[in-house]
């Protein structure tokens, strides 16, 4: 028989503050109706606000279950389930040709996996917002450096472009 593959783990639970998810789709450009795709999606959250207050079709790519399980139930709950959705899964595995913008917060081996993948299936004008880890292959469009999330800590957002 054959051992099943599990998906590599590309970074762990770690969500990012709301002030720095808004940051984030700001400096993505997200716009009402675009599609949007958060590469390992935690708790959903910017899923959510995606959807909430971008009114973006927003798709969160998560592989653990009950992470995958709490999003899908907020999302129903505040009614969003039209525009929002997660898909339990392993984010190596999907397909992003549908994408105008791209969220991640993954470690630097998450990025370089993710990379190849990207660039094969993201159409021309497609924007990739990487939160504290760049993709070193690309050159970057813009840097936003946010200096206190309000907890103290600070961080800093990589725009690309295709
Ligand atoms: C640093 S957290 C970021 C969560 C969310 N994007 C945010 O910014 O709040 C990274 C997430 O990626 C998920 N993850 C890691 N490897 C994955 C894989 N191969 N497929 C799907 N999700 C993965 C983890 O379970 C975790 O929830």
């Amino acid at each position: 028989m054959q051992a099943q593959d599990s998906p590599d783990k590309l970074a762990p639970y770690y969500p990012t503050p709301m002030k720095v998810v808004d940051k984030m789709l700001e400096l993505g450009g997200l716009k009402a109706g675009e599609t949007m795709f958060d590469l390992g999606s935690g708790d959903g959250r910017i899923v959510i606000r995606a959807a909430e207050k971008f009114k973006a079709k927003s798709i969160g790519v998560e592989f653990d279950s009950s992470l995958a399980k709490q999003s899908e139930e907020r999302i129903k709950s505040l009614g969003l389930d039209k525009l929002a959705h997660i898909i339990e899964g392993d984010l190596l595995k999907q397909n992003y040709e549908s994408a105008d913008l791209i969220t991640v917060y993954l470690l630097p081996v998450g990025n370089g996996l993710v990379t190849p993948i990207l660039e094969k299936q993201l159409k021309k004008g497609a924007r990739i917002v990487a939160h504290d880890f760049q993709f070193t292959a690309w050159k970057t469009t813009r840097i936003i450096d946010i200096d206190d999330d309000g907890e103290g800590r600070s961080h800093r957002l990589y725009l690309y472009t295709r």
